[in-house]
């Protein structure tokens, strides 16, 4: 399971990874002779998918390309999709199925960290692809990650590029949104969208973790954190370590303390509040909760949204308070006052209450 020569650390969603590690540690002096797998090796990269059939859920993709493998008829690839959902995983897995161990010689791996306006890709790509590597069989790889972050300018550049060493090279080009890449580099590879996880295929690989590692899990705890995840297994695995190195006992408080989402509860209380308390009372109790959790409006938002699609009210009044929601939302990420907002979405919760009572 244990991925050989990885130590690569690139698109990982940042998270506060709690310094001490104290008494998790198995105390294994092997380090010398693995050196990657001591305890401080992210789980994300250490629990990487390593074969094709690793890669969970995206079965209709892994067999389509390991046919592409099998008549040795690899075309350029282009997958997208949200992230933690295997993109990297799948190619580093065609990579290794197609050069085995070594694979790492073959391939060229560009992503958003590293410099590629138009001279990387012409000078960079075309020196990987020019040189013939002896006893190679076929063709090479690039790799291209999160190449929506890359100009206009420099994808027009690499199409002519694409073009030129097609035929001893390969490209693979991985995105977020498919929308950024221009369409003569789309109309170039075979695209494969990588849809969200299903909830089953995340937690089955997150038990496995959890054996293997011994994490103490609660139930609920595990259905908070597959719940947050919301189909990304990257997001779930470093949640969950950070909760492991941080607790003894993981439950759904320390998930949602994580994570830095707020607490169900004290969505429940605000939102409770908002819709039966005065204004002032209201007012007070959620600055004092909003201080004393550390919640940021936008979390409130977030959670308030989930929450309100659980309360009974007539359609016209739901409309009009997720609208107001969307808008402060918006107008909160353009800069607009915290507390201001705030008391803005209070007199609109009043006012969707008024909404919901009147008959039409
Ligand atoms: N389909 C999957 N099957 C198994 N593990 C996965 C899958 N998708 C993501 N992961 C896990 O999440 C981590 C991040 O995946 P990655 O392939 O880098 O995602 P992406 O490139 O789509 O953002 C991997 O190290 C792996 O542990
Ligand atoms: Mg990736």
């Amino acid at each position: 399971m244990v991925s050989d020569d990885e130590m690569r650390v690139d698109d990982n969603e940042p998270i506060n990874w709690p310094t001490t590690t104290k008494g998790k540690g198995k105390g294994k002096a092997t380090q010398h002779v693995e050196p990657y797998q001591d305890e401080n090796l992210p789980w994300v990269e250490k629990y990487r998918p390593v074969t094709l059939e690793d890669v969970v859920s995206h079965h209709d993709i892994t067999s389509t390309i390991e046919k592409f493998i099998e008549k040795n008829r690899l075309p350029h690839l282009l997958f997208y999709g949200p992230p933690g959902t295997g993109k990297t995983s799948t190619i580093l897995a065609v990579a290794r199925r197609i050069y085995g161990a070594e694979y790492r010689k073959q391939i060229l791996e560009l992503n958003a960290s590293d410099d590629r306006g138009i001279e990387v890709v012409r000078e960079q790509i075309k020196n990987f692809a020019e040189t013939r590597t002896l006893f190679s069989k076929g063709y090479k790889l690039i790799i291209l990650d999160e190449a929506d972050m890359m100009t206009t300018a420099a994808q027009s550049a690499l199409r002519r590029v694409i073009e030129q060493y097609t035929k001893n090279v390969r490209f693979c080009i991985i995105c977020n949104y498919v929308n950024k890449i221009i369409p003569a580099i789309q109309s170039r590879c075979t695209r494969f969208r990588f849809s969200p996880l299903p909830i089953a295929e995340v937690e089955k690989r997150v038990d496995n973790v959890i054996e293997a590692e011994g994490v103490k899990l609660t139930a609920e705890g595990k259905q908070a954190l597959l719940k947050l995840s919301k189909g990304d297994m990257r997001r779930a695995l470093n949640v969950l370590q950070a909760c492991h190195a941080a607790y003894e006992l993981t439950g759904e408080a320390e998930i949602y303390n994580c994570t830095g989402n707020p607490q169900p509860a004290d969505i429940e209380t605000i939102v409770n509040s908002m819709l039966q308390d005065d204004f002032t009372t209201s007012y007070n109790m959620i600055s004092a909760l909003k201080t004393d959790r550390g919640l940021a409006l936008p979390d409130l938002i977030n959670g308030a949204y989930e929450y309100i699609e659980t309360i009974n009210f007539k359609p016209h009044a739901r409309i009009y308070l997720l609208d107001f929601l969307a808008t402060t939302e918006h107008r909160l990420s353009t800069g607009g006052s915290e507390k201001i907002q705030f008391t803005a979405l209070l007199g609109a919760f009043k006012h969707a209450v008024e909404l919901s009572a009147k008959s039409t």
